[in-house]
């Protein structure tokens, strides 16, 4: 049975219940975080509550918790659930109110709630691989580097990679490739590791940084620079990374096969080196 947390309490999950007024239900009105869990231990913790911060302090809410308060609630959260390996998910909302208003209401406190399930196996059939993805248009707002629960374009984007058969839809916008509609990109281009830099074009990701963290330390050339279509189209390789998903080697985009449709080497360097890496997190030797 899976334990939550809600505003204080520990509960089974289902029994965990907000508000129809809750701004979260109704307007969208708040942020999130996913943070894997590697035996037993909270993956980059102090990255990821550096980015809740940032994106509270973007949508104006206080920030409910102290950092050792966040960190103490979400340790008795894992050890409350079953298995060394999970996916803690945490949203804060701006709360309820008795009425329905766009505006900030005066006097209202911010709802807490966070989950943690068992992870996926971290290198599944679907790594190993490769995945399939599909080019689409970037419908989103123009504050993607906030980590907003208001993720309807997300949603219809995904989807829509689904029903055309691949796993992740590649976002583009003015002529150049963004990010996934839930995971940043990277591309292999004559051996050098190129990502969008971040800003409000995209989510500044905690495994997109631990990459660019894992190139710098072992001799890879790598750049933070714009990708225009063309160069996404004749990359030599295409990854596609999040907490759930580490790092996925795109093997076809569109009708075009990417490292003659199998995973590339670089990609099973880096794959390497975060696996040698979250195998430091499990003893304790990293964080
Ligand atoms: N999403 N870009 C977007 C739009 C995302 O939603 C995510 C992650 C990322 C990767 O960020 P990180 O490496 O910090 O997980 C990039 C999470 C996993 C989700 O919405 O479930």
């Amino acid at each position: 049975m899976t334990t939550a947390y809600l505003n204080g309490a520990f509960l089974p999950l289902g029994e965990a219940q907000v508000s129809v007024m809750d701004r979260g239900f109704l307007f969208g009105d708040g942020v999130y975080e996913v943070i894997p869990v590697y035996g037993g231990r909270l993956f980059r913790l102090a990255h990821h509550l550096k980015r809740l911060q940032n994106s509270l302090d973007a949508v104006r809410i206080a920030n409910p918790m102290s950092e050792n308060g966040w960190a103490d609630m979400l340790a008795e959260l894992v050890a409350r659930n079953t298995g060394s390996d999970q996916a803690v998910y945490l949203q804060v909302t701006r709360g309820t109110a008795p009425k329905r208003d766009h505006a900030f209401p005066a006097d209202i406190h911010p709802t807490v709630f966070a989950m943690s399930t068992p992870a996926a196996a971290p290198r599944d059939s679907a790594a190993e691989q490769g995945i399939k993805a599909v080019t689409l248009p970037d419908i989103r707002w123009q504050h993607c580097n906030i980590k907003a629960i208001t993720l309807l374009p997300n949603v219809l984007l995904r989807q829509q990679a689904i029903e055309a058969d691949t796993a992740e839809a590649i976002l583009i916008k003015d002529g150049c490739a963004i990010e996934g509609a839930a995971s940043n990109l990277f591309i292999v281009s004559h051996g050098l590791l190129i990502t969008p830099p971040n800003g409000p074009a995209l989510l500044p990701g905690i495994t997109r940084d631990l990459i660019l963290e894992l190139a710098a330390g072992n001799g890879i050339p790598y750049c933070e620079a714009e990708i225009p279509t063309a160069d996404l189209l004749g990359a030599d390789e295409i990854w596609l990374t999040s907490s759930t998903r580490e790092i996925s080697p795109v093997i076809q985009l569109d009708d075009t096969a990417i490292s003659g449709g199998k995973p590339g080497p670089l990609w099973q360097r880096m794959i390497g080196l975060y696996q040698d890496y979250t195998a430091a997190v499990r003893r304790g030797g990293a964080s």
